[in-house]
């Protein structure tokens, strides 16, 4: 029985064979309709969230199965005090798979050594988000056929972002990528990824605070939201909320065959008029993180 709670608990063959299976449930979904039938996904989400969540339920239902579940901590029993081990115990009984999101940092973790069924990060805090994370993966395979050699932005908040530090981590396993870290000072990649993941792997990467000076080299552009939610206090928030805004001025200097990303949600840090842009590709983006949640679902029921 295995689960995903970090993007490494997946060898890069098996991203490979993740991606395969998306693209083949894209090609042919009839196959699919069924395969999950009599199956149930639990989704136990601790904390907000509208695209992941009703991600894996599209995914479950599109593969013919069931869901149930929350989706604030308020209406389960962790507002009575029940520990994260306990409910994922109880919810073993009832569920075949679990797609956990959590305020905190390695609760999906602990639920996994808890529960007797298949465990699935779907967030921790300002950690991980793994299926986020093979999301990404889909979508720059899907529109640079390959990982290899692409000079990646990742814009905003990488302090906080955590698809970011999964991103990055996934990503430094495929040869000759370089990161181009855009951020201001407050805001920065944490020291623990830089050491643990760029250092340690001998990675190309720059920092700068600006995009402009970062735009013409990017092949892939990865904006991303400040974490309010993160902060200590709203003053700092504010005052870093619109550090970066993508306009279509902006993107003048960028390549023709630029990728534009972003997890969604999107609050100012891309303006809406660049969602015409044929180089956007963050709405079919979504579209992709559901596919790939369906071949993670089948890989961890082994179906
Ligand atoms: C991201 C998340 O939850 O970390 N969103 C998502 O999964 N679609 C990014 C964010 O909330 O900014």
């Amino acid at each position: 029985m295995r689960s995903l709670i970090d993007i490494l608990d997946l060898k890069t063959e098996e991203i490979d064979e993740l991606i395969a299976r998306a693209d083949d449930i894209i090609e042919h979904p009839e196959a699919y309709r069924d395969i999950c039938r009599y199956k149930k996904l639990a989704t136990l989400f601790f904390e907000p969230s509208t695209r992941t969540r009703l991600s894996f339920e599209a995914a479950m239902y599109e593969l013919g199965g069931q869901v149930l579940g929350f989706s604030e901590a308020a209406s389960s029993s962790s507002a009575k005090g029940e520990s994260v081990s306990d409910t994922v115990r109880a919810v073993s009984c009832y569920a075949d798979i679990i797609a956990m999101r959590h305020p905190k940092e390695g609760a999906p973790l602990v639920a996994s050594m808890a529960a007797s069924i298949p465990v699935i990060n779907a967030g921790d805090g300002g950690h991980n988000h793994p299926t986020q994370t093979l999301t990404d993966l889909l979508t720059i395979h899907r529109t640079k056929g390959h990982f290899d050699n692409l000079v990646v932005g990742l814009c905003g908040d990488l302090k906080f972002g955590r698809t970011v530090h999964s991103l990055i981590t996934a990503l430094s396993r495929y040869s000759g990528i370089k990161f181009v870290l855009i951020s201001p000072e407050e805001l920065r990649l944490p020291d623990y990824v830089k050491q643990d993941v760029l250092t340690e792997k001998g990675l190309d990467w720059e920092e700068t605070t600006s995009l402009e000076d970062a735009m013409p080299k990017l092949d892939i552009l990865y904006m991303t939201r400040v974490q309010r939610e993160r902060f200590f206090n709203e003053e700092d928030y504010l005052r870093l909320r619109d550090s970066y805004i993508l306009t279509p001025e902006k993107l003048q200097t960028a390549k023709k065959d630029l990728t534009i990303m972003h997890p969604l949600p999107r609050v100012n840090e891309i303006s809406t008029a660049v969602d015409t842009d044929p180089r956007a590709c963050y709405f079919q983006q979504v579209l992709f993180g559901k596919y790939i949640r369906m071949a993670l679902i089948l890989k961890l029921l082994e179906l």
